[in-house]
């Protein structure tokens, strides 16, 4: 939830354009309104506005602003709505400060109420405009160089919640201030220049050597120097060199970055399944000692650690495993020991609900497993095992090669318990993994060239629809959970997924003539009951789409069927059938009109509760 960059550097060049195009590269962290502050001979310039970065540009110019050091800000409003006056950046009384700011500060509008009675002027009804005038309070009685940084460390103390914040000040007009707490922040490191950013794309074009700033540490950046420091001790930076390509953040010749990220999951899957054995052996042990399993995850990631919880249930039989939604961790903390092994799954690796659940683990003594596709961000370091999705970086909102990486990771992992359990010897395993490995990605590869023309299709069949249904039994759910959460999202037409078997129970009273239902029916043991249920809504005028193992008595019950190869194993299921649900929301998104890559009301990474 909102993005941050901010730049400092040595060359004669004015950093606005580096900071409006690395706010693009942000979008997908909020996109209600955006703004840039730089600092020139001494006084700051800024500009902003509501609505996203291309309607912005089109009303002003921020590349007039002058100066080498700047910041900017692309919002998702959490404290009062998307308006000119509240986007980011927030100044103090007199201008000589910006700050921007990714999180929430809890303690607000007592800050707020004190500082008003010191005199200050409010404009915004944000949060993090507070933060502007307690740092020129605290500036009023310090001196000397280290002036700006010891206000800004303690205005830092006076505040509760979550941040992450940039501030630029007149009276270091070089020097970019950093600080975060729960909400992420990245440096990018130059010869001449200097990046601070919410990720890593967003200096990808430039650097690919960075630094992750860590939970209470403040940073200085000079456009030659980092300084980092925590509880007043300086701390050494630990730089690392990203893996990502710049072109890997760019669409590259496609309308949106959802498609092209639909069509990266065959290399997105062949790299996540080059996996480090290691790490793999280790959660392994870690799963096998455990007692009790918890899942954790929030959005997209929680379908796939569901598509995990089913595979990992059939292999532990007696030993309990709870799939949580992050956000509902608290009611579940009881069940929370020493004995207990977390897996958190998290695309971005930052999500709060899940960071708090975590750090409620950890003080209860759970072990933690994580599978994040953000190398080294919040949720790996609080972990004892970390494992990574290898899927590059992800900039539509919905998240699509993220979530077949992470069911395919959790399948390896899986087959990993599986040979630890002695139902494979070493050959047979090994053959398995080779099978496996060249599999998922051949056949997500056959899956998109087959449906994509039919995918479009259908969207334009279902696009004049307001609901829909997708049904499927036991293990197969969280497919139709995936499928009705993608199309909801982005093409905004309400989607509800449910165990088949329900559908009598209260869902089928709305079914009328049209209405789609989505019926998931792979050929397995839930195939039998999926024919009665999808009798039951076409009988009722549903608009049967069936996502099949070429099953004829499925296809002939169906109006559209989307036809998926059949495979080695069962674990590839919940990869390849999730495939034209992604496709079809896509298209449906788009023959809507509107843009995949920005669905309204969201943002891609909640640092928020
Ligand atoms: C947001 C995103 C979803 C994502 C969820 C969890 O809601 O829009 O696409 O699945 O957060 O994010 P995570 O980064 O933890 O996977």
């Amino acid at each position: 939830m909102c993005g941050i960059i901010a730049i400092t550097t040595r060359r004669k060049t004015n950093v606005s354009k580096m900071i409006t195009s690395g706010l693009k590269r942000l979008e997908y962290r909020g996109y209600d309104s955006v703004g840039i502050a730089t600092i020139s001979e001494g006084k700051i310039q800024t500009m902003k506005d509501a609505g996203t970065i291309d309607q912005v540009t089109s009303r002003l110019s921020f590349d007039t602003l002058e100066g080498s050091t700047g910041i900017g800000h692309t919002r998702w409003a959490t404290h009062g709505p998307p308006t000119r006056i509240n986007a980011h950046p927030h100044a103090d009384c007199s201008d000589s400060l910006m700050v921007v700011h990714n999180g929430i500060i809890d303690n607000y509008l007592s800050l707020r109420n004190d500082l008003k009675k010191q005199g200050h002027k409010f404009k915004s009804e944000t949060d993090t405009e507070v933060l502007a005038h307690l740092i020129e309070e605290e500036f009023k009685s310090e001196k000397g160089p280290n002036a700006v940084i010891q206000a800004f460390k303690k205005a830092l103390d006076k505040i509760e919640g979550t941040y992450a914040i940039t501030l630029i000040h007149t009276a270091d007009p070089t020097k970019i201030f950093l600080a975060r707490k729960d909400s992420p922040l990245v440096i990018g490191v130059q010869d001449d220049t200097k990046f601070a950013a919410s990720d890593i794309p967003a200096f990808l074009e430039y650097t690919k050597n960075a630094i992750v700033l860590k939970n209470g540490e403040v940073a200085t950046l000079t456009p030659e120097a980092v300084y980092i420091e925590k509880n007043g001790f300086r701390v050494q930076p630990k730089p690392f060199i990203v893996s990502w390509t710049a072109e890997s953040a760019q669409k590259s010749g496609y309308p949106h970055f959802m498609l092209k990220e639909i069509h990266e999951q065959p290399i997105a899957l062949q790299n996540t399944l080059n996996v480090n054995v290691k790490a793999l052996e280790e959660a392994t042990k870690r799963i096998l000692e455990a007692e009790k399993i918890i899942i954790l995850a929030a959005g997209t990631s929680y379908h796939a650690g569901l598509s995990g919880y089913y595979q990992f249930q059939r292999l532990l039989k007696q030993k309990p495993i709870y799939p949580i939604i992050a956000s509902e961790y608290e009611t579940y903390n009881h069940l929370v020991d020493e004995n207990t092994c977390i897996l958190a799954v998290s695309q971005s690796g930052e999500t709060l609900d899940v960071m708090k659940g975590l750090t409620a683990a950890r003080k209860a003594g759970a072990k933690i497993i994580s599978i994040a596709n953000v190398i080294d961000s919040s949720i790996p370091r609080l972990s004892q095992v970390a494992l990574y999705t290898k899927a590059g970086p992800e900039i539509g909102v919905a998240a699509t090669k993220t979530h077949t990486a992470q069911v395919a990771l959790l399948a390896r992992l899986s087959l990993q318990l599986e040979y630890s359990l002695n139902v494979w010897n070493q050959q047979e395993f090994s053959s398995i993994i080779t099978d496996f490995t060249s599999e998922v990605p051949s056949i997500t590869r056959t899956v998109i060239n087959q449906n994509e023309f039919k995918a479009k299709q259908l969207a334009s069949i279902i696009s004049d629809q307001n609901h829909s249904y997708f049904l499927a039994r036991g293990k197969n759910l969280p497919i139709a959970m995936e499928g009705a959460l993608k199309l909801k999202e982005i093409s905004y037409i309400h989607a509800e997924a449910f165990p088949a078997g329900e559908s009598k129970h209260g869902p089928i009273a709305i079914v009328e003539p049209k209405f789609p239902v989505f019926i998931i029916s792979p050929k397995d043991e839930t195939r039998k009951k999926m024919f009665s249920n999808s009798e039951e809504m076409k009988a009722r005028g549903g608009y049967i789409i069936s996502i099949t193992h070429k099953d004829q008595e499925i296809v002939k019950r169906s109006d559209q069927s989307f036809l998926i190869p059949e495979s080695s194993s069962p674990l590839i299921t919940p990869i390849s059938y999730v495939i034209p649900l992604q496709m079809i929301s896509y298209y449906a998104a788009v023959h809507r009109g509107f843009d995949p890559d920005k669905p309204k009301n969201l943002a891609k990474t909640v640092t928020v509760e």
